[in-house]
């Protein structure tokens, strides 16, 4: 009989284990393609924040025209090679997540809240037709509302003057901390400045920002009806451009220019 308990049991079975069959060689297949897809996306963003990405040209030859350089955090060195990690495939964010590779940010330090900071990061150089360092693109992360925002941020070779920013993961609220991949809302962070007599004084502050104010290029509109997130990026920018993050290098490039 076709409607016995084992038959109907037993399709069950058949349709799950073809359904998951299908499922998990879309995955394995499709990981090359989504890590090929993801590395591009990184890479644009790299592009964007550094305010060089031309649409008429391909991700990988521009971004192939960057210079790419270790920086050892606990020195605030820049090098080309680092006990023998490939530049090319070196990932910070999962150095950042191994022990032998990063270091706890002590609890009161870690206003970006990002608990471990790998020893080894990676910056983005760009450099005009004379060979001249004209842009520096440095990682950026801290966390928002929901989660940990990942980002880029460049600045223009006084060191100091912002280029752009961009975002290339977060988990903010669509319409709300998402609104830092709106282009309206990161239009307003070239020209900014994140130093003021070496004092780390940039701020994603709560409205809109007076432009008489005296202190006009050191704050940023807030994102509207998200502080958390806006405050999450003001702390992310405390976190990396201090003593722990890029401070010393940045020092260091500015003595040799
Ligand atoms: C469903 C929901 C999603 C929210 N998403 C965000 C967010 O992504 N970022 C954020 O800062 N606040 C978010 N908020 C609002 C915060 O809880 C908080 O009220 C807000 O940051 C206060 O900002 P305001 O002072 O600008 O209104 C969300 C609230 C709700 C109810």
């Amino acid at each position: 009989m076709n409607e016995s308990i084992t038959k109907t049991l037993l399709v069950s079975f058949l349709i799950c284990l073809i359904c998951s069959l299908v499922v998990s060689f879309a995955a394995v297949n499709l990981r090359d393609a989504q890590n090929k897809n993801r590395l591009n996306d990184q890479r644009l963003k790299i592009l964007q924040a550094g305010q060089i990405y031309n649409s008429n040209f391909d991700i990988k030859s521009q971004f192939d025209s960057i210079e790419v350089k270790f920086i050892n955090f606990q020195t605030g060195e820049l090098t080309d090679k680092y006990e023998g990690l490939s530049i090319d495939s070196y990932d910070q964010v999962v150095a950042s997540r191994d022990l032998l590779l990063s270091s706890k940010v002590p609890q009161g330090e870690d206003i970006a809240i990002i608990k471990n900071r790998e020893n080894i990061g990676k910056v983005y150089i760009v450099r005009d037709e004379l060979g001249n360092l004209s842009k520096i693109i440095l990682p950026i992360r801290g966390f928002g509302l929901w989660a940990t925002m990942f980002g880029y941020i460049s600045l223009e070779n006084d060191f100091n003057t912002i280029a752009g920013i961009e975002f290339y993961q977060h988990k903010e609220t669509p319409g709300l901390g998402g609104e830092v991949d709106n282009p309206k809302w990161k239009s307003l962070w070239p020209g900014k400045k994140i130093y003021d007599e070496n004092q780390n004084t940039l701020k994603v502050i709560k409205g809109k920002v007076d432009p008489d104010d005296s202190m006009y290029f050191y704050k940023v509109d807030g994102l509207s009806g998200a502080t958390l997130t806006s405050r999450g990026i003001t702390n992310m920018i405390e976190y990396w451009f201090s003593e722990s993050g890029y401070s010393s290098m940045l020092k260091e490039l500015n003595y040799e220019s």
